[in-house]
This record gives C-alpha cells, structure tokens and sequence, in this order.
C-alpha cells in the first residue's frame, strides 16, 4: 500500500484509485486463499504419488511405466486447460478491477448521481461490468470443472492398460498374482492424490496471475527519491526509510523561491499542451497572484512546483534548486500545499492538521490556526473537538474545509505557500479575514495564490496572467490594468463594470 502512496499522479490516475484498491485488496485475498494449496496440500499429495509410484516400481517397473504413460496422456490435456485457466485468471481480475474502479468512481460522485436520478443508469453500467465479471467467473469454473473428468479418464485408461498388462505379465509368469493384486490397489490409491494434484495446480493459477498483477504494480517506479542529475541515471526509486544517503539538499541562499524558465508541458493523453514557454520567478517574501480563465493551467503550474509532475521542456526551480534534483519529501517539507479541492483526509481534526507534520504539536497552537482562519468555533460545536473524525458522519462544509486546509499550511513553516483559489468558497467576513492571512503569511515566506476575487489579486506584488497555457509579462495589478486588454477583461467580468 505504501507503494502505490508513493506512486506519480499521473500514473495513479492511469490505473484508477478503485483498480488499485482492487489490486491491493481482491488480490491479496486471491494469493491467501491459495496458500492453504501451495503450501500444504500439493507438497502433502506429491509426497503420497512419489512414495506410492516407488511402491509399485519395486512391484513391477513395467507396469509403472505403462500407468505413467497413461497419466501422462492425461496430463497434457490437463496442461493445456491450465494454460486457459491462467488466463482466465488474469481475465477476471482485469474484471474485477475494473468494477471496483468504476464502482469507486461512482460513488465519489454519489451526491450527483442522485441529484440527476442517474442510479439506475449507472447501476446499468455496473450491471454490464459486474455481467463481465460474471462471464469471466463461469468460464473459469467450467475449466476448473474439466479437469477432474479428464482425470478421471486418464486413471481409467491406466486401469485398463495395467490389467491388460497385467494380465499378459502373469501369464508369462513375471508378476504373481499377490503382486499383481497389491500393484492394482496402490494404482487406485494414486487416483485421490493425482486429482488433487490436477485441480490444485488449477486452483494455484488464480493466486499465481494475482502473484503475477502485484509484481507488475509492484514494478511501477515510485516517485523518483533522488532526481536523475544526481545518479546521473534514471530516477532511482528509493522506499523514503532507506533515503537518503548523501545529506538533502538545501535551499540555495538568496535565491528566488520558484523560478520558472521556458517551461511548457503537456497531461498525459492531451494533445494540445497546458504550459507553453512560461517564464517567471517569485521572491523569496511576498504575495504573487495567479489570475487567468478556467483552463488556463494555473492548477498545472503549482503541481510542477510540487513535483506532482515534470516540465517537457524547460527547467522548475524551488528555492535556487532543480525540482528534479530535490528528493520530493524534501521538496514537498518546502512547500504548504492548499489544493483546489481543498483535502481533507478521512481522520481526525487534529491529524488533518497535523498532516506535514513528523510528531505531535500543542493544542494551543493548533487552535490558534484554527482561529486564525475563523474556524475554532464550527470545530469546537463538533462532538469530540479536534479528536472527530472527519468524512462520514461529521463532516465540514465546503468553506469550512477550505479554512481547515488553509489552517493546515499555516500550521507549517514551510517558505513556501502555493494555494490554489483559496477562497472560492468563502463568505465576504472570512475572505477579508483571509486577506489578513496572506499579508502575515507573505510578511516572511513566499506566497503564490490562484486567485480571481479582485480583493486578493490588487495588493499582490506581482500577477502572473496566464491564457491558454501562456503567461503575459509580470507586473502589478495597475501595470496589468494598463497594458493588458484580456486582464482587463477578467477584471470587468469580477466587477462588471468596465476597468
Ligand atoms: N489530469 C489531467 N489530464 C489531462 N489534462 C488535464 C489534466 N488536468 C488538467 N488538464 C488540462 O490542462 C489544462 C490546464 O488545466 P489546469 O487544471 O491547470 O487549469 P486551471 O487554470 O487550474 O483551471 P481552473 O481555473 O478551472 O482550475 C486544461 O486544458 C485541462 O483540461
Ligand atoms: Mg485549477
């Protein structure tokens, strides 16, 4: 699990959340399930097959070889059911994954699919997944199912071959009947451990192709430990334990906080792309506006400083350094991190605010962020205060968990603050309390706000304007106002009257 946490972004949005969990889950399940056959009934049945066949060679080596033959017929028939059983294997938990995913998916999105009455068409669509799994699951019992009777077929014909055999070996006076009598009874008893044999090496294939489907996620590289200038290799991933040998890197004194140069880059799977030649730096104190239309890649912009992902072209520098050269948990102990969907996680209060953080930290501090962001109230109103758990029974309203995640970043001490509209969700008392906010917080760090509300973006020291990918020269709000006729068109939509 702690593997797939440290998976990149885009490839956990490859794979879906929910085919993970399934991944995780479903098929560590299917590899328990069959330990039972691996490890105690297949040694425990090829032990009675060898001990019985060495009984019956030293009853007769003609015969054994007959009965072999006749198994071995068997056997490859039984070979290639296995071959189908394997990938029937891999069908259903390909299957499997994919209704978990689309399951999961729905119901994120559960307050909507109500909201449009859509139950019955997703429960359709599921319907079809879930028939998927059903089909897969069917064919695999019918295989299973073969492999007895072929079996069966293979022990009925060494039956017949041993006592044709037999019969000739005693008439020709080599076997005695005694023997001939034993040979027949250890032969019969070679049919149960066969058979289980046979179906348990079927039964294996399930937990084999999720053996199979773990080792391939597991040989997903994690987030890059160490940047690719460093080994002067590929990134090299490094569970963050192990890391780091040589000591992390440290912020290079007097440089700019972040510095883009020339940078462009494109989403997996989007042809067009969402950064295009960008250029700008932000000092180490103060406040830079991030302003532009929806889609204009400023959310894309703060996931390159947080190495969510890397430039095509051109170089992300966070504090005088290459992002690809910082180790990322480094980088990230840099940088608070208010996301556009402003996460919470499912737990307490407390450790929502404490995400970030390696130990404890006083309540009284704890609080104080709290109350900063005006929220200390709503918090105390909660059952358990800061100890309730947050994302099931009790849960806050969008604003409220936006001032949480807010509450969050203030709580570190991070020199670097990138928040991502903030405040698109708060009432006019708390916007102006978030202004105040932003002026402590750039008193002493570096903060970058994607912001449309006018009130945030006028006193900034710097806006950065960005349309279809490509930023406008830096200025201040009034060089912007003066200069560029799309600002002033995105500030004419803010007020409706003309700027
Ligand atoms: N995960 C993704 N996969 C593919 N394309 C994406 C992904 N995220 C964003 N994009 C595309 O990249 C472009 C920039 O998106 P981005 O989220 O950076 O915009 P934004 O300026 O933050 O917009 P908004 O104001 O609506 O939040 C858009 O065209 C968007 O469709
Ligand atoms: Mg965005």
């Amino acid at each position: 699990m702690t593997h797939v946490l440290r998976l990149p972004m885009p490839v956990v949005r490859h794979h879906g959340t929910g085919n993970l969990v399934a991944r995780v889950t479903a098929d560590a399940t299917r590899l328990r399930s069959v330990i039972d056959v691996g490890v105690v009934q297949l040694p425990l049945a090829a032990l009675t097959v060898c001990a019985t066949v060495v009984a019956m060679a030293l009853l007769d080596g003609v015969l054994v070889l007959l009965t072999l033959a006749s198994f071995a017929v068997a056997a490859t028939g039984i070979a290639l059911i296995l071959k189908h059983v394997r990938r029937n294997a891999i069908a259903q938990q390909n299957a499997t994954g994919t209704l978990a995913h689309r399951f999961t998916a729905h119901l994120a999105a559960l307050v909507t699919v109500k909201a449009y009455r859509a139950e019955a068409r997703i429960g359709l669509h599921l319907g079809n997944d879930a028939a998927q799994v059903t089909r897969t699951s069917m064919a695999g019992a019918r295989l299973l199912s073969l492999i007895t009777p072929v079996m069966g077929l293979g022990q009925q014909t060494a039956m017949v071959v041993v006592i044709l055999g037999g019969g000739a070996r005693l008439v020709d006076g080599t076997l005695s009947t005694g023997s001939f009598a034993a040979f027949l009874l250890y032969l019969l008893q070679l049919v149960g451990p066969v058979t289980l044999i046979a179906t348990g090496v079927g039964r294996l294939q399930s937990g084999i192709a999720a053996r199979a489907r773990s080792d391939a996620l597991l040989a997903i590289p994690t987030e890059p430990y160490l940047g690719p200038s460093d080994t002067g290799a590929e990134a090299v991933p490094v569970p963050a334990p192990a890391a780091p040998a040589a000591p992390a890197p440290v912020p290079v004194p007097g440089a700019p906080a972040v510095s883009f140069r020339l940078v462009s880059v494109h989403h997996a799977g989007s042809a067009s792309p969402a950064l295009k030649d960008v250029s700008f730096t932000l000092p180490r104190t103060g406040l830079t506006a991030m302003v532009g239309p929806s889609g204009a890649g400023k959310s894309t912009a703060l996931a390159l400083v947080e190495g969510f992902m890397y430039a095509d072209t051109g170089e992300v520098r966070v504090l005088g350094r290459n992002v690809r050269d910082w180790p990322l948990s480094e980088l990230r102990r840099h940088i608070a991190y208010v996301d556009q969907q402003f996460t919470l996680v499912e737990d307490t209060v407390r450790e929502n605010l404490l995400l970030g953080h390696d130990g404890p930290m006083a309540t009284p501090r704890l609080r104080d962020a709290l109350e900063s962001v005006g929220l200390l109230g709503d918090i105390d109103a909660l059952p358990q205060g800061l100890e309730t758990v947050l994302g099931r029974e009790h849960d806050l309203s969008g604003g409220q968990r936006q001032r949480l995640a807010t509450a969050r970043a203030l709580l570190t001490d991070a020199p670097v603050v990138l928040l991502d509209e903030p405040t698109s969700q708060q009432d006019g008392l708390n916007e102006q309390r978030f202004r105040a906010i932003l002026d402590d917080l750039a008193a002493t760090r570096s903060v970058l706000v994607v912001a449309h509300r006018l009130s945030t973006v006028r006193d900034a020291q710097q806006v950065l304007l960005l349309d279809g990918g490509v930023l406008d020269a830096p200025g201040t709000h009034n060089d912007l106002l003066a200069r560029s006729i799309r600002y002033r068109e995105l500030v004419r939509g803010q007020t409706g009257r003309p700027a």
